[in-house]
């Protein structure tokens, strides 16, 4: 009886020790965050390019069908992008904006943006191809941005937002697929494997100026299984209307890239250490893979999109009057080209330990 007794006023002691640390803990886990900037393509344009001039826009139906209200936000896919995951894991918004939006306010600024255009990429010549926005010109809204911030709150608390917040960047797919393996000019000069090199040159050029602008935890998505997206499939398979599988030559140019990405990565977290910046490299390549033939997932369809055919739809040729399937979480792919919402979901959460170990 006592020894219950006095077993009980200890849990009760416990949980008052213990409960506030919980909730701070948590609260702090929250606060870890201060923001998040993403760079890149159409993996991460949450509808940039709905304010430039250009044929590469998703703004219309059947995109964003499974978005909040339905809304074709701009959004390359159904719903919400890998980003808009991972902000709300690390607890900083539910949905990156897109930094050409001027309706913006001040306090949703000041948890992130996106500055990512689709149809871009590490090579300069891959925006002109598309009018769209280079990545050096994201660099120079990030500092316009910046100036904005600095009016409005201040320059110390905009440092240390900066200092504190996520960066992701996600680019390069365009750079193999619309231009060196579709265009005659840099296969001219380039064979694959020094084009690589100078992409990663490109790389390595475009992070320096992220930290020289202040950015100290930067994730970045590494390429796709190339070869496994429907309109390679459909442009460069042997097998385009019956079997439909992966292009292997793409795959292999993605991991190519991949690994020379690690290692330019691990080169620059060294640069860079005594600065206290932290660089992860996002592997997207091994969790689609894992989608589209590992059957870890219970995915229906890996090698058509669920918009129109599903063989050569993206932008434009996904429309108001295209087919759409009935259930896109069935399909690895929304267009030809771009995943759906839970493939984006899914890998969000594969890059959860990586944010952790460079957020935390
Ligand atoms: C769509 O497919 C997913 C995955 O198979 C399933 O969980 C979900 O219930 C389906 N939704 C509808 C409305 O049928």
């Amino acid at each position: 009886m006592s020894l219950l007794y006095s077993f009980i006023i200890l849990m009760l002691i416990f949980f008052m020790l213990e409960a506030p640390i919980l909730i701070q803990a948590q609260s702090k886990k929250n606060s870890l965050v201060s923001a998040i900037f993403i760079f890149g393509d159409s993996t991460a344009d949450p509808g940039n390019n709905n304010y430039i001039s250009t044929p590469f826009k998703s703004n219309f139906s059947p995109y964003g069908k499974d978005f909040l209200n339905h809304v074709p936000t701009g959004r390359f896919t159904n719903g919400m992008l890998a980003n808009d995951f991972i902000a709300r894991y690390v607890g900083v918004k539910e949905y990156v904006p897109p930094y050409l939006d001027q309706s913006l306010s001040i306090e949703e600024l000041k948890t992130g943006v996106s500055f990512a255009s689709a149809a871009t990429g590490f090579d300069p010549l891959t925006p002109k191809i598309s009018n769209v926005i280079s990545l050096s010109k994201q660099i120079e809204y990030f500092k316009e941005y910046q100036e904005k911030m600095k009016a409005a709150i201040g320059k110390e608390q905009t440092q240390n937002l900066i200092k504190e917040a996520l960066f992701i960047i996600s680019a390069g797919t365009n750079d193999f697929v619309v231009n060196y393996n579709t265009l005659p000019i840099r296969s001219k000069s380039y064979t694959l494997s020094t084009y690589t090199d100078f992409l990663l040159q490109h790389v390595q050029l475009f992070l320096q100026k992220l930290v020289d602008q202040g950015a100290r935890r930067i994730g970045m998505v590494g390429l796709p299984p190339m070869g496994c997206l429907p309109i390679v499939i459909t442009l460069h398979s042997d097998d385009a209307f019956s079997k439909r599988n992966c292009v292997e030559f793409y795959s292999s140019i993605a991991r190519d890239y991949n690994s020379k990405l690690q290692n330019k990565l691990n080169g620059v977290q060294i640069k860079f250490a005594n600065l206290g910046s932290r660089f992860a490299y996002l592997d997207i390549y091994g969790p689609l893979m894992d989608m589209i033939v590992g059957h870890k997932y219970d995915f229906e369809k890996a090698n058509y999109g669920c918009c129109g055919t599903g063989l050569v739809e993206g932008a434009f040729l996904c429309n108001p009057s295209s087919y759409v399937c009935k259930n896109a979480s069935k399909y690895v792919f929304w267009d030809s080209i771009h995943p759906t919402e839970k493939t984006y979901y899914l890998i969000s959460q594969t890059f959860q330990p990586t944010i952790d170990s460079i957020t935390k």
